[in-house]
């Protein structure tokens, strides 16, 4: 973990920060994955999606949110009036867990100080927390994603600055609960509005 914060502090550019994690051995989740899965979209853009962890068709590809959940999510950008040119997204953790199994606790903690730092980097005016484990790293909030979804909380960098975070429903939630999308197109809505107040 030091060296993971020493490696990650070191990064100047997300170019580097990816070259970084390429270069990191620390996580054993690098040696089942594929492919390192560090980032999608425009990193300049005001908004950052975040995932937890890169499923079958990331790892093959190396690009987050590809597959189903990925389709969906692209169909939620455009029903707000965005798409992968006018926002970026990355995951907690930019690895591939062996048969999508829940990250532990250790591989999450190795992985953190590289994600803060691409939040840091990427320095977005609004994150949105996909799903209950984004919104648990990016706010420290212990209540589950149906309490937390659809409530302003604050992301605090390591360098100390507040980013509104809107934590809402992981599009795969929504692919096996398709009655609960109502409730992330109303975040969603949420989100359009703060970002039009921002970008206007
Ligand atoms: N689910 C995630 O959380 N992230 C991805 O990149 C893909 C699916």
């Amino acid at each position: 973990i030091a060296m993971a914060r020493q490696m990650a502090s070191s990064a100047a550019t997300l170019e580097e920060l990816r070259e970084q994690l390429a270069a990191f051995d620390g996580c054993n989740l690098k040696f089942t994955a594929k492919n390192l899965v560090f980032a999608d979209g425009n990193p300049a853009a005001p908004i950052m999606f975040v995932g937890e962890a890169p499923g079958r068709e990331e790892d093959l590809e190396g690009v987050p949110f590809i597959g189903r959940s990925g389709q969906l999510l692209d169909r939620m950008f455009a029903a707000i009036g965005l798409d992968r040119t006018s926002v970026y997204i990355a995951n907690t953790i930019p690895w591939r867990p062996p048969g999508n199994r829940t990250p532990t606790p250790l591989e999450a903690e190795i992985c953190r100080p590289f994600f803060e730092r691409q939040i840091e980097l990427a320095n977005p005016r609004l994150l949105v927390a996909l799903g209950g484990p984004a919104a648990k790293a990016l706010t420290n909030a212990t209540e589950g994603i149906l309490r937390l979804r659809g409530n302003w909380k604050a992301h605090l960098t390591t360098s100390g600055i507040q980013i509104p975070v809107m934590p809402t429903l992981h599009p795969a939630y929504l692919l096996r609960n398709p009655a609960q999308k109502r409730f992330a197109w109303r975040d969603f809505v949420n989100v359009k509005i703060r970002l039009r107040a921002l970008t206007d």
